[in-house]
């Protein structure tokens, strides 16, 4: 009879097999650690894993035609282009970014204002293209007939002074009160030196009555907006001042007043225009203009140089292109 080959048997190594279901289990345990938090087997290189490439964006054609006819060529703006231009938003949740030796560009009403108004004092300052706005509003006041004039009673403000003016109103009128009429310290757009409040010659603010009214009603067509309306405090965070007037440029005022948008409405608006999409038109006593935004500083601008270009103070840069008389 034929012995059973023990000795081949015994060559091997007996386990049990309790312990191979152990060595078993250790073995997935390591293998799943070492893929839930080093993302590879042991053994396996960095990056063996197949891992889906990143699609490389197609670069922007350096030149564009807009919908309008306007040749335009691809432009790097530095950062600041966000933060910088007349359509610059600024409000509670929105600092206004102050550029380095701001008053150097601020410009003196009391020295360039035209006979058809008052100032204050000489130390109410604008930027100079809203200061060239207010006197043709002013003038154009005076010419319809207006037995009202106007002094204007506040212009640019630095961060201190509204900090005064805050803390001031606060003590008078309790904090409700002041949070509704003033902004917060370094969030106001009297901090850009494109807003003034008009008062009346008592040094009163003007409300949008009487003779007033013709400015609320017109003022678009000079380029200005009444910033703070009833019935937008949500958006505004402010409450009804028909003091207070922004310069936006005639086109955008004309469009902010015609949709009846404040500046957050409108802000928001624009984004409907992207530089790769349908563009706003715009028709206004200046002329024809077409509009357009792109998020960022990359941005297509006229070749024709007939254009102005300013950010909105969050994401971005609008172009305004002339584009007809
Ligand atoms: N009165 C306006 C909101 C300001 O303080 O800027
Ligand atoms: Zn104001």
């Amino acid at each position: 009879m034929k012995r059973p080959n023990y000795r081949r048997r015994r060559r091997g190594v007996y386990v049990h097999p309790l312990v191979k279901l152990l060595i078993l289990l250790l073995a997935a345990g390591g293998a799943f650690v070492c893929v839930r938090y080093y993302g590879r087997l042991p053994g396996e290189t960095p990056g063996s894993t197949p891992v889906q490439a990143a699609p490389v964006p197609e670069p922007l054609p350096k030149t564009i035609t807009t919908p309008a006819g306007a040749a335009c060529t691809l432009t790097q703006l530095g950062p600041e282009a966000v933060h910088t231009g007349n359509l610059i938003l600024v409000n509670n949740w929105t600092a206004f970014h102050f550029p380095e030796h701001q008053e150097e560009s601020l410009a003196c009403i009391l020295d360039q204002r035209t006979e058809s108004y008052y100032v204050k004092d000489s130390t109410v300052l604008l930027l100079p293209e809203a200061l060239q706005a207010l006197n043709s509003l002013m003038d154009a006041f005076k010419a319809q007939g207006s037995r009202k004039s106007v002094q204007i009673v506040a212009g640019h403000r630095t961060t201190a002074y509204q900090q005064h003016l805050f803390d001031q109103s606060a003590e008078r009128n309790g904090l409700e009160h002041a949070k509704k009429y003033v902004a917060q310290p370094g969030h106001s757009e009297h901090h850009t030196g494109l807003v003034v409040d008009m008062g009346t010659m008592n040094g009163e603010f003007m409300d949008s009555s009487g003779d007033y009214a013709w400015i609320t009603e017109n003022c678009q067509d000079y380029g200005w907006v009444v910033r703070y309306e009833t019935g937008k405090e949500e958006r505004t965070g402010i409450w009804d001042e028909p003091w207070h007037f922004r310069y936006v440029g005639i086109p955008h005022a004309t469009e902010m007043v015609r949709r009846d948008y404040c500046l957050e409405e409108y802000i928001d608006y624009l984004k409907q225009f992207p530089q790769d999409g349908e563009h706003l038109m715009i028709d206004c006593v200046s002329g024809q203009y077409e509009v357009w935004y792109t998020e960022g500083c990359e941005v297509y601008l006229p070749d024709s140089k007939l254009y102005t270009v300013s950010g909105n103070n969050v994401d971005g840069v609008i172009v305004t292109c002339r584009i007809g008389d």
